[in-house]
């Protein structure tokens, strides 16, 4: 069943496009961003082949169908409009430290305290990522092993000041 959650992606490379394909397994609304706008078209392209290739080989994850988890793949035009109202965000930007708190100020602005701001960063500790951002404690690090699709297991980092953790 679809569910009415919606989850933001930012970064459409090799893992934002695993992120929204593991989402979109279970019928969440996923909205995917690129600062590249030809990547985001490129990654729902690239989802469709994919998602069409594991169900081919009996990989595909999920009750949905190939087509109903492709629908909960929107591609977005702005950071503000993947993550606006979003319940959790996962940034897959490139594993560059001022590019990821450059880009989680951004996001930081837009979003309030209900969401979950999640990094899936590889080698960069979340206290770095996070300790001047207003939602702070909404912050996580949730680095997924790699290929994330098909190995069901993600590290799950927390910062001194994660809510819920301490
Ligand atoms: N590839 C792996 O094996 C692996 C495994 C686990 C975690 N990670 C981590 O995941 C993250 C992404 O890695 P990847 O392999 O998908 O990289 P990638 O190079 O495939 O994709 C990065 C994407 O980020 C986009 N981007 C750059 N700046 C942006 C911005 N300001 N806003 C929005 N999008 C922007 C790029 O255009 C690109 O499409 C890194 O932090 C990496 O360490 C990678």
């Amino acid at each position: 069943m679809p569910r009415n959650e919606k989850i933001g992606i930012v970064g459409s490379g090799f893992i934002g496009r695993s992120w929204a394909m593991l989402f979109a397994g279970v019928g969440y609304e996923v909205c995917i961003y690129d600062i590249k706008a030809e990547q985001v078209s490129a990654a729902l392209d690239d989802i469709l082949h994919q998602l069409k290739n594991l169900h081919k080989s009996g990989l595909l994850r999920g009750k949905l169908s190939v087509e109903e988890q492709h629908k909960c793949i929107k591609g977005a035009t702005s950071l503000k409009e993947c993550v606006s109202g979003a319940v959790f965000i996962q940034e897959a930007v490139f594993e560059d430290l001022e590019l990821k708190k450059k880009v989680f100020h951004q996001i930081d602005e837009l979003v309030d305290s209900n969401t979950i701001i999640s990094s899936s960063t590889s080698c960069i500790v979340p206290s770095k990522l996070s300790s001047d951002l207003t939602n702070k404690t909404n912050f996580i690090v949730s680095h997924p092993v790699n290929p994330p699709y098909y190995v069901p297991m993600v590290e799950v980092v927390p910062a001194p000041w994660t809510s819920g953790w301490f």
